[in-house]
């Protein structure tokens, strides 16, 4: 091989490296070009709740999230015109996950309360609700005052827990704190505590289906009462005010009290 042709072969060889190049490019080019052409996918907000909290939130047979947060959120999310999942999500760092941006926003029959808004923010209420004392049939219990010298169960960082602490004193041994108020009220019948002081709707429920259990319910005018909302990241206005437009738009147009009907028998006030 001459000299001119070693060049000439060289040559050859790097025009054909930058065809080839260029070819690629262009096939590269091409998908970026067709995708951004369809609307961008938008993503599935994760949405977490503690699903042992029936009728608000619970796992079927089939291990399906259900219950009435969960219809609210879907119906909210239709209006909103967002995507939801649910995700179980245990309720002792339930409220980290959104700061670790693990979940989108919460449902969970959740309290909006002072303190909890100094570190997240809340959707306008959906649910009212107070707490009831929960008590085995044949106890002498009238009145809240009266759990100050019983051993008292509740869930862990719920309102319950914060309600019993100011009776009982916050590190009173007599407080027996679980991780959910369905494993409270299994101890209440157990023996193990005295009392379980939870939202009103739970401990009502867990009563009419659990008969066997010989519970009975006082409740206490003393109980103020609390408001359920939606939790999202602290200063996340932009999905806040799709959840608030959802929720003021299933209000007004009778979902709101369908949903309402189906789990709790009546129209909601
Ligand atoms: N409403 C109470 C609170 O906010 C209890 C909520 C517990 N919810 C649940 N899914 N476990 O503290």
């Amino acid at each position: 091989m001459t000299i001119i042709h070693r060049r000439f072969a060289r040559a050859a060889a790097g025009l054909a490296a930058v065809l080839a190049l260029a070819g690629c490019g262009k096939q590269e080019a091409a998908a970026p070009a067709a995708a951004s052409a369809a609307p961008p996918a938008a993503r599935v907000l994760v949405v977490g709740t503690d699903a042992a909290y029936t009728p608000f939130e619970s796992q079927n047979e089939k291990g399906e999230i259900v219950g009435f947060d969960i219809d609210i959120v879907n119906a909210v999310a239709k209006k909103a015109g967002i995507e939801v999942k649910f995700v179980n999500t245990p309720w002792e760092g339930i409220f980290n996950t959104l700061d670790q941006g693990d979940r989108d926003f919460l449902v969970s029959a959740i309290t909006i309360t002072p303190e909890r808004r100094q570190t997240m923010d809340f959707s306008q209420p959906y649910f009212d609700a107070r707490q009831l004392i929960a008590i085995k049939s044949d106890a002498s219990v009238t009145r809240f005052e009266d759990l100050k010298t019983l051993k008292v169960g509740v869930q862990n960082g719920t309102t319950g827990d914060e309600v019993v602490g100011k009776l009982l004193g916050k590190s009173s041994a007599n407080i027996k704190r679980f991780e959910s108020t369905p494993l409270a009220l299994k101890e209440l019948e157990a023996g193990g505590v005295q009392a379980v002081v939870a939202d009103n709707g739970v401990v009502a429920h867990y009563l009419a289906n659990n008969a066997g259990a010989g519970f009975k319910t006082v409740s206490d005018a003393g109980f103020a009462t609390e408001q359920y909302g939606l939790a999202v990241k602290k200063g996340n206005a932009e999905l806040l005010a799709k959840l608030d437009k959802g929720l003021a738009e299933i209000k007004a147009d009778g979902s709101y009290d369908r949903i309402y009907a189906a789990h709790f028998g009546a129209a909601s006030k």
